[in-house]
This record gives C-alpha cells, sequence and structure tokens, in this order.
C-alpha cells in the first residue's frame, strides 16, 4: 500500500520534528522544504537514516524547490519566525504574513487538492490568511493549537491532582493567544467532574498556566519557542485526517455563526477526518465560557483588522 504524502514547509524546530514523526510513524511519504535548500537536505538525509532503525519504510527529501511539493495529500505550514521572550505572538505578524503568503501561493498552484496544516503564529490569523490566499474550501484549511493547549491543559491538571492525565477529557477553545478559553464546566477526570476535586482557586490557577504555557518555555529556553508538543499536536491532526479517524478535537476552523462568530478563524471543536474538517461541533458551553469564547475571538478579530492594509491580501 502506497503512503501519504506529507509536506512540511519550514524545516526549523517544529518543521523538522514533525517530519522526524510522520516518518518515525510511518505515517506518509515526506518533503521537507526550507528557504535554506542545504539546512532541509540535511535534516531529510538525517531523519531518512534514521528510518530503517525505526522500521519505516517512510521516505523523505528536503530542499528549496517547490516542484517537489507536487500532488501533497498534505501540507504542514511551520515556516516562519517563533517567538522571543517577551514578545506576543501578535508581534509577529507583518513578518510571517509574508512568508506565509507566499508559501500558500505555491500550494494552490502545486497541490490544490491538498489539506493544509498551519502551524505558523499567529496562528488564526495566519490559517485566515492562508485560506484567503488560496481559495480552498474553508474546511480544507485547518489551524493547529487547540491540540496543543489542550495537551498543555490536561498535563497541568495531572499534576495539580496527582492524576494520569490521559484520564483527562477536556478542551481549550479561542484563538491562540492569551484570551484562549480551558473549559471548566464539561472538562472530567474518568467521568468525575473536575470541578468536584478542584477549589476555585485551583482552577483559577490552571487556567492561567494554560494560558501561559507557551510562554512559560519561551522564558525558559530565552531562544526559540516549544516545539517537541506542537510538533507531535500536527503530527496528531495530520494521522487523524490520513486515518479518517473522525475524531473530535479542537482545531481552528472557519466560523459561519456557530458560537455568535462569523468570519474568522478560531479554536473550536471540530470532526477531523479525510475530508479536513467535517464539521465544527457547536454545543452548549455555558454563558461565562461562551463570554470569554467571544472576547477572545474580538481579539483575533480585531488584529486581522489592525493588519489588513499590512497584509494586503485579507479583505
Ligand atoms: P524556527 O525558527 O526554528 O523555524 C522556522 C523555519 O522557517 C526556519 O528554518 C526558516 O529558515 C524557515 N523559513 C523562514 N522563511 C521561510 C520561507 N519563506 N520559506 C521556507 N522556509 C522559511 O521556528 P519554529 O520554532 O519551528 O516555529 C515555527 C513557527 O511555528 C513560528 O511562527 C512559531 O511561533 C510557530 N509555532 C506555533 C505553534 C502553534 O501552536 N500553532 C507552536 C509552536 C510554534
Ligand atoms: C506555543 O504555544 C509559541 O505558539 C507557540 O508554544
Amino acid at each position: 500500500m502506497s503512503l501519504k504524502k506529507v509536506s512540511v514547509i519550514g524545516a526549523g524546530n517544529v518543521g523538522a520534528e514533525v517530519a522526524n514523526q510522520l516518518v518515525c510513524r510511518e505515517l506518509a511519504d515526506v518533503v521537507l522544504i526550507d528557504k535554506l535548500a542545504d539546512w532541509a537536505k540535511g535534516k531529510a538525509l538525517d531523519i531518512l537514516t534514521s528510518a530503517s532503525l525505526k522500521n519505516s519504510t517512510s521516505k523523505i527529501i528536503g530542499g528549496d524547490d517547490y516542484n517537489l511539493i507536487k500532488g501533497s495529500d498534505i501540507v504542514i505550514i511551520t515556516a516562519g519566525m517563533p517567538r522571543k521572550p517577551g514578545m506576543s505572538r501578535e508581534e509577529l505578524i507583518e513578518t510571517n504574513a509574508d512568508i506565509i503568503s507566499g508559501i500558500v501561493n505555491n500550494v494552490k498552484n502545486l497541490c490544490a487538492e491538498a489539506i493544509i496544516i498551519m502551524v505558523t503564529n499567529p496562528l488564526d490569523v495566519m490559517t485566515y490568511l492562508a485560506y484567503k490566499v488560496s481559495g480552498f474550501k474553508p474546511e480544507k484549511v485547518i489551524g493547529m493549537a487547540g491540540v496543543l493547549d489542550t495537551a498543555r491543559f490536561k498535563t497541568f491538571i495531572a499534576e495539580e491532582l496527582n492524576v494520569s492525565a490521559r484520564d483527562v477529557n477536556t478542551m481549550v477553545l479561542g484563538g491562540h493567544g492569551d484570551e484562549m478559553v480551558p473549559l471548566i464546566d464539561s472538562t472530567t477526570i474518568s467521568g468525575i467532574p473536575l470541578k468536584q476535586l478542584a477549589d476555585n482557586e485551583t482552577l483559577e490557577k490552571l487556567i492561567e498556566r494554560t494560558r501561559k504555557g507557551g510562554a512559560e518555555v519561551v522564558s525558559l529556553l530565552k531562544t526559540g519557542s516549544a516545539y517537541y508538543a506542537p510538533a507531535v499536536s500536527a503530527v496528531e491532526m495530520a494521522e487523524t485526517i490520513i486515518k479518517d479517524r473522525k475524531s473530535i478535537l479542537t482545531a481552528s476552523a472557519f466560523l459561519s455563526g456557530q458560537y455568535g462568530i462569523n468570519n474568522i478563524y478560531l479554536g473550536v471543536p471540530v470532526i477531523l477526518g479525510s475530508g479536513g474538517i467535517e464539521k465544527v461541533i457547536e454545543f452548549n458551553i455555558g454563558k461565562k465560557e461562551l463570554e470569554a469564547l467571544q472576547n477572545s475571538a474580538g481579539v483575533v478579530k480585531d488584529t486581522i483588522d489592525k493588519f489588513e492594509e499590512a497584509v494586503n491580501i485579507i479583505q
């Protein structure tokens, strides 16, 4: 059986680890593109030579030639600048918008049937930009953040309560920024409501740590931002699509009225399958959490509006 073809754009910290995981888990044949051709070739060669030791038959090639991405089933975009300590994700927009526009034009011309998974920050705005530049259907342009933010929230809950993170069932909705919305009301640990296991002060602390989860890593690393958990999160989405799992997970999706939000990309629960986002799930999250979600949507919308002219493509 031939493997799917996944192209990863950007062979930096996140992109290289995404490529490594795809090969390691034999999920696809991989193309790794970076503006630094030899860097991408070197990473690809290193990963390729590791494949046999992992019993994987996946192939990988690298370079800067976009013709290599022709016929890709999925394109995962990780190219662009990461944050430095003290920087917000929004501060990356001008540099990264130029980079993303160029890349998405290549995707549009060379693999018009592909599903795009966006990773580059500011995530919800870059996903919206990719949607606009590509002209693809909204279900085929998806942002990765909710899987990562949810994994962080699960980990922090598990640490606090001294239980297994695998037993925590929860979601983080909203934009991939400080206003993201870790859900409390619908969080359970092996079916037990979180609210019965933790007091309000602990819950607030968990929400705050999750919102600042990325910044906590940035401030420790001093240079660059998190990449192991982000890479595995993007690969989780790719695997869900490749295997047509129809899992419900959180992703940045185009909203047309769901949760009272229109015409932006924002983190919401979706059914992910071979068609990309097969459904945006709208459910009753309660008044307080809905207000927080709409507040987060307002921040994403403001960022889009603020940079509309600079980007010159978002309409
Ligand atoms: P990095 O700096 O390690 O890698 C970025 C790579 O992009 C570099 O190799 C660079 O040469 C390449 N690049 C730059 N311009 C390019 C172009 N025009 N064409 C092709 N390649 C180009 O950064 P890292 O840590 O891999 O992060 C990448 C992006 O992902 C950042 O914007 C970061 O903020 C974002 N990110 C998003 C997460 C999320 O949850 N959505 C989580 C982690 C990172
Ligand atoms: C993160 O959350 C920087 O967005 C990246 O780690």
